[in-house]
This record gives C-alpha cells, structure tokens and sequence, in this order.
C-alpha cells in the first residue's frame, strides 16, 4: 500500500483524471472497478446532470468514486454541494485557487486534491490544506500551465516543494511511464488521455479513431496568452492560431470568445466534429495504439509496469 492508495481507498495509485465531454460516470466506474479512481469531470456538466452520473457511477460500483471541479466555472458551488450531498468523498478541484473551495470541502469531510503547473503552485496547495497534489506537466492534454513546465522537471520540483502526497500527470500512457512517474518521486499517476481513448469514454468514435492516426506532431497548444490549451491540430485549431497572429490585447480576448462561444468543445469531443470542433488530447496520443476498455487498459498498464521495472533492475 503507498499513500494514494491508503488515502482513497484503492488498489492502484492509478487515477483517471476529470474530462470534460469525456468522462462520465460509466468511464469513472470503470476505472474505480477495475482498482484504481475513476473522477467524473464535472466541467461540462450542469448540475442535474452531474447528478445523473454520479447516480449512475454509484449504481456500478461500490468503490470510491471521485468528482472533478473545474473552479472557473461559475456553478462549481451548486455542482459541489450536489456532489457532496450524493455522498461523495473525493474531489479534485483545478483551474483556480486551491484556497477557495479546501477549508469547505474539508469542513463536509472530503478528501481534497489540487491541480497545479508549478512547484510554487504545489506549495499554496499544501498551504491551504489539501490532502494531495497532481502536478501537470506541459504535454498533458486539455488546459496547461502558462509556464510550459515538463513532467519530467516538475515532479522532482514539486516534491522538493512539498510534503503531502504528490501525483503525477502529463505525458503518461502506459507502465513505463508510470515507473518512470514514481521514480522522480510521484507517489501516484493521474492519466487523461489514454482513459480518453478506451471503450467506456463518452468521446464520439470519430475522435477516437481520428486519434489512433495521430502522430508525434498531432497536437499543439494554443491561447497561450489566455488559458492554454493543448488539443489536437485540426481546422479549428487553425483558425484559433489564425486570430490570435491577427488581433492583440482585448480585440484578441473578443474574437477568441466569439470563435469559442459556439459549444465547439462539445462539438468535437462528443458529437464528433472533426473540422470545426475543439478536440482536447494530450501529447500521449501518439504512444497509444488500440482503443480497448478500461479492464484490458489496466491490465496492459501493470504488465507494461512489472516487464519495465524487471528491465530496469537487470541492467544496473
Ligand atoms: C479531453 C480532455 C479534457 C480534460 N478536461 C479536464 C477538466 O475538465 N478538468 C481538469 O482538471 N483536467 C482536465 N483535463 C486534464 C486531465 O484531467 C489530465 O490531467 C490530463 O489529461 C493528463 O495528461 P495526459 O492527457 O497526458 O494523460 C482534460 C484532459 C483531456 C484530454
């Protein structure tokens, strides 16, 4: 037992990380079953609909469930107390202040996690009381840090920085990866997209199929100066990096809203437009060649684990 797998409850310090469009309560279950923590990305959800799938992830699976918070979103409170009200315990809160929400949740007997892009970050987080933080390297798909920080530099930062439980996240897709995570002293792995890319996902077949032709240069990260965004390099990415050469300042920020404001996330991710929608995948992508379901994910994941790590002690 490690410290993420003592503080949820699980078999696996293995999470599903929160995805808008993507994850819900099915994908969450699934993972939660298969041994390690599936989190409803509550992001895009309304509240009567994240309480359909929390309902639903409960009807699947007697094992820990987990929400994700986005804080930017203005119905974040509604969607907490929903949550807390169904008898969830997990939440992991991310784009915004982790000192907003973690006193609260704390006071309803939560277990809280963070996500943060820099080692400062991990250490307002620590600061303000989580119980754990994921720190997200740059080549993580869907919203990053404006710092371009790697996986690979940041986790050894993060956990100089801090001394609660730390996990991993960017650019992690299969047992080497994870070795390789908790070599640098993450105590746990958070992925996105190779849970995007399974059975259980919400994501529509076009995407996943699009996404089993990508290549190393498939994705790219745009609106650096807004919110950064990594997703995947398809007309509609075009236009974006299009507008943001032609326009500065607030005519930038207007332009930007009007391209975005027409539920393009939606769109791409679960209604499969391939064209003109927003399709949020992490540099991963690349690494992951089949579309299986979760039990089969997690099954490659330990065996991909246990060979890498034999590998690795023979040749020292
Ligand atoms: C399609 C997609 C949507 C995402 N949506 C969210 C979100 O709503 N909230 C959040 O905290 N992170 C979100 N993320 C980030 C993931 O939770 C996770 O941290 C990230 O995917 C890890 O990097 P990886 O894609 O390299 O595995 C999203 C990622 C993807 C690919």
């Amino acid at each position: 037992m490690n410290k993420i797998t003592k503080l949820f409850g699980i078999d696996y310090p293995i999470i599903q990380g929160g995805m808008v469009w993507v994850s819900g309560g099915k994908l969450a279950a699934a993972v939660s079953r298969a041994g390690g923590l599936g989190l409803i990305g509550a992001g895009s959800m309304q509240p009567e609909l994240l309480q359909r799938h929390i309902t639903k992830a409960q009807s699947l699976t007697s094992r820990p469930i987990g929400v994700n918070i986005p804080l930017l979103y203005e119905k974040a409170h509604e969607q907490i107390d929903m949550a807390l009200s169904l008898g969830i315990k997990i939440f992991f809160t991310s784009a915004g202040s982790p000192k907003k929400y973690t006193s609260y949740l704390k006071d309803h007997g939560a277990t809280v996690v963070h996500v943060i892009s820099t080692p400062e970050h991990a250490i307002n987080c620590e600061e303000a009381g989580v119980d754990a933080v994921v720190a997200e390297g740059f080549e993580a798909g869907g919203h990053n840090g404006r710092d371009e920080i790697t996986t690979l530099t940041l986790i050894p930062q993060a956990r100089s920085a801090i001394k609660i439980p730390l996990i991993a996240a960017g650019g992690i897709a299969d047992g080497k990866s994870i070795l390789a995570a908790l070599s640098l002293g993450a105590d746990g792995v958070q992925m996105g997209t190779r849970f995007l890319m399974t059975r259980e996902s919400s994501a529509h077949e076009n995407f996943k199929s699009l996404l089993l032709q990508s290549t190393a240069s498939s994705t790219m990260t745009l609106m650096k100066s807004t919110i950064p965004v990594r997703l995947f390099n398809n007309k509609f990415a075009r236009e974006i990096m299009q507008i943001e050469q032609s326009f500065h300042g607030d005519n930038l920020k207007q332009k930007l809203n009007e391209h975005l404001g027409k539920f393009r996330a939606r769109h791409g991710m679960l209604e499969g437009d391939l064209e003109n929608g927003e399709l949020e995948v992490g540099q991963s992508v690349s690494l992951i060649k089949n579309i299986l379901s979760v039990e089969d994910v997690f099954k490659e994941l330990l065996h991909d684990y246990q060979e890498a790590y034999k590998k690795l002690s023979q040749s020292l």
